[in-house]
């Protein structure tokens, strides 16, 4: 099984940006703690950041046929991005949405998910552990 974990705006900022919200850890710990999941399950992920839209619409458009699952916290786009959402469709992959934060105890504006309208499970408010359950849903979902 091969997942590509998508990171979308200011996630490579994690451990500088409110460490109170998202944590001391850095954008560097996260993909080490990612590969660590993937490689104690026999999984192969790519791991890919960008702080930009069309970026991320364009690595989700490369992903089909070439991955079987996608794992992706599209960050502050969650709120605003039609095109991710667009795009997820398009390629039609099993998706997992992840945030780091308690995003339903947070603002108003934060409450709607449009990555979250395709995805087949959202899991919020468990840091970086978030990412591992996100991984064994995609695995029992493709069993
Ligand atoms: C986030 C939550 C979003 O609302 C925010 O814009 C982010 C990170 C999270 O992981 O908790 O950048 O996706």
């Amino acid at each position: 099984m091969k997942f590509l974990v998508i990171n979308g705006p200011n996630i490579n900022m994690l451990g500088i940006r409110e460490p109170d919200i998202y944590g001391k850890q850095s954008y560097k710990d996260l993909i080490k703690f990612i590969k660590d999941c993937a490689k104690k399950r026999g999984i192969k992920v790519k791991l890919f950041q960008s702080n930009s839209e069309a970026a991320i619409v364009t690595a989700i458009q490369k992903a089909y046929n070439k991955f079987d699952g996608i794992i992706i916290n599209p960050a502050a786009y969650t709120h605003t991005s039609v095109a991710i959402l667009d795009a997820l469709k398009a390629v039609a992959i099993p998706a997992v949405e992840v945030h780091i934060s308690k995003v339903p105890e947070r603002e108003a504006f934060r409450q709607v998910s449009y990555a979250g309208m395709f995805c087949f499970k959202t899991i919020t408010g468990l840091g970086f552990k978030g990412y591992e359950e996100a991984m064994d849903a995609l695995i029992e979902k493709l069993k």
